[in-house]
């Protein structure tokens, strides 16, 4: 949550900043600001709300602030103090002398705030920020250069951040630091970079330097210096990232969110591309499998919702008992394990604290970590000790939908390789289910084509609704609670998934003419149930919309619409089914004119507890 970038170099400081922060703009859009080095002075410039205003404000200033070679840039998730123009970032210290930008949460602010106002510092904002600018700027007043000023002021810091700052004393530099919050730094020719994610800079550099908790970075033009808190100097391989800066485009599309949906045939081609041969075999090179037996799943939202799908195929396939734990929850739980215990944490960012957590908690009884991830040089991937990259591209859209059916895949992959490890399915059948799962990019293709003008009507249902009700069973119900998640966050329908058979303990009670419910059939003796679960539904008043095959017709007798999607081997279910919810509830946000890309109050990282 929040994003942070930083440049020196040429005189485009204020466009490779804005071009940083339009791109996280995912990670917090409650206000944003940048800080630029101009005449031996800092100016800032900042705004409440969109990354638009800010941008409106610096068209204002007529290229007043384009001569600047060096800033930093912000673009905020609120914790402390709401969002306005003296809490958004970058915070002053000593009236302008510093500027720092900040990503994550000091914990000890309010101590350190009190004992800087005895010391007669006047404070602007209610931000916990402020105080690391102050502390800075006092150590650069009593004439600390600004990396070892940095490194003072963190040592009085507890909680997690990222931060970079600049000092109208030292131009052309600029300074950063990390703990347990993302920093990379994007190396230039004749300029250097640093952001929050790579895919701020992707327009700029595919080569990138990760900075390791409690390290400093001191960037200039023509150099990038990274050092512990204690000065001495680190050496770091850099790396290329794989992703085309063509891929944070929205290429004609409306929204991210469309674009990432139709983009999911090819994210899934990525992810399996190389794993399973054209037989059905798969090898997964990065994954050792030899003596698991047992797997805690860790993930939290979408995550979570794959990792329900992972268990049902890991136990089905392999018959190693899966527990799958929502982080923020297993972080705190009483866990259970050894070093037998494979714990495969899954997270898009590969930057969720909580899951970041688990994994500490986890390592304690000497679980052997996966992780499942979409991001290269991600935290996560230097916290585990392998990792099964799932390669969806990079995902703008604050709602997950492509990395979604990435992680399914994934997860099934592992499945399968792990069944083939432990000899507890025939390999005749895991080579089936392999060459059926190498569809799944034909098959989503198919279902989006066969969805093309048939989620209006599903959509028009939700005019008047108060809530909705996503039912399903066997791999059908994770889909239905990812349907619901997706509602509620972009369209702000209160929506229930819940297991199909399960509605009669209570939630049945919700139902009337107000209440729309969303039944994924899936196929065999899951959809033969769930039929009936429904049906009880539509006694009491229900307008049922079927995720279901185009020729089912009990489906399209009990519904008012019918979601189509085509034969498919079952193991691909998930994914076709996965797709018309996704579209469901685009359409639906789309109807109440809200923001698909950017919902209210959310972040795509999420780096707090
Ligand atoms: O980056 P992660 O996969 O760890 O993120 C986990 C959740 O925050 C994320 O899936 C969230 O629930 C999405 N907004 C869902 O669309």
């Amino acid at each position: 949550m929040c994003g942070i970038v930083g440049y020196v170099g040429k005189a485009r400081c204020v466009e490779v900043l804005m071009e940083g922060l339009r791109n996280l703009e995912y990670r917090g859009y409650d206000s944003a600001g940048l800080a630029l080095q101009l005449g031996g002075r800092i100016e800032t410039i900042k705004r409440p709300g969109r990354l638009d205003n800010l941008a409106e404000a610096l068209e204002e200033r007529n290229g007043h602030l384009s001569a600047a070679h060096t800033g930093v840039g912000h673009t905020r998730w609120a914790t402390h103090g709401r969002p306005s123009e003296a809490n958004a970032h970058p915070q002053l210290g000593n009236g302008g002398s510093v500027a720092v930008v900040h990503n994550g949460i000091i914990e000890n602010f309010a101590e350190l705030k009190e004992e800087l106002k005895e010391r007669g510092v006047t404070f602007s904002s209610e931000t916990d920020t402020e105080v690391i600018a102050h502390l800075l700027a006092q150590r650069v007043e009593a004439g600390e250069p600004l990396r070892e000023a940095l490194a003072s002021a963190l040592r009085r810091l507890r909680g997690s951040f990222a931060v970079a700052a600049v000092s109208a004393k030292e131009p052309g530099k600029v300074v950063a630091a990390r703990k347990q919050s993302p920093l990379v730094v994007g190396q230039g020719a004749g300029e250097n970079y640093l952001a929050s994610a790579v895919q701020a800079l992707l327009k700029q550099t595919r080569r990138f330097l990760v900075v390791e908790n409690g390290e400093i970075v001191e960037l200039t033009g023509s150099s990038v210096g990274i050092f512990t808190l204690d000065g001495e100097s680190v050496e770091r391989e850099s790396f290329e990232v794989e992703w085309e800066a063509e891929a944070i485009e929205l290429g004609g599309y409306e929204d991210y969110m469309l674009k990432e949906i139709h983009d999911q045939p090819s994210a899934l081609r990525n992810t399996l591309s190389g794993r399973v041969d054209s037989g059905g075999a798969v090898d997964l090179p990065e994954v050792d499998l030899a003596g698991v037996e047992r797997i805690a799943v860790v993930g939290c939202g979408t995550a979570y919702h794959a990792g329900l799908l992972g268990k049902e195929a890991i136990e089905r396939l392999a018959r190693i008992p899966v527990e799958v734990a929502v982080s923020s929850e297993y972080r705190y739980a009483h866990l259970v394990g050894d070093e037998k215990t494979l714990v495969v944490a899954i997270s898009q960012s590969g930057e969720t604290t909580d899951t970041l957590a688990a994994i500490e908690a986890a390592r304690a009884f000497g679980g052997r970590i996966l992780a499942v991830t979409n991001t290269q040089g991600s935290l996560i991937t230097r916290e585990a000790d392998a990792v099964l990259l799932t390669k969806a591209g990079p995902e703008i859209g604050v709602a997950a939908t492509k990395t979604f059916l990435a992680q399914i895949a994934a997860l099934y992959l592992l499945a399968l390789g792990l069944a083939r490890a432990k000899g507890a399915t025939p390999e005749e059948e895991l080579r089936e289910l392999g060459r059926d799962l190498r569809r799944a990019p034909e098959k989503v293709e198919e279902t989006l084509g066969l969805l093309e003008g048939r989620v209006e009507e599903a959509a028009s249902l939700f005019e008047e609704a108060r809530c909705a009700l996503f039912l399903g069973r066997g791999s059908s119900y994770p889909v239905a609670l990812e349907g619901a998640l997706k509602l509620k966050e972009i369209s702000y329908l209160p929506a229930e998934g819940y297991p199909a058979g399960e509605m009669k303990h209570g939630p049945i009670a919700l139902v009337d003419e107000h209440s729309p419910v969303v039944a994924v059939l899936g196929q065999g003796l899951t959809r033969e149930k769930s039929l009936s679960n429904v049906e009880e539904t539509v006694a009491r008043g229900a307008s049922v919309i079927s995720v279901a095959r185009e020729n089912d017709s009990a489906a399209r007798r009990m519904s008012r619409v019918v979601l189509p999607v085509p034969e498919a081997p079952g193991i691909l279910d998930p994914f076709v089914s996965s797709v018309p919810l996704q579209l469901l509830a685009y359409r639906v946000a789309k109807g109440r004119a809200l923001d698909v890309d950017k919902p209210r109050n959310l972040a795509k990282s999420v780096t707090v507890e």
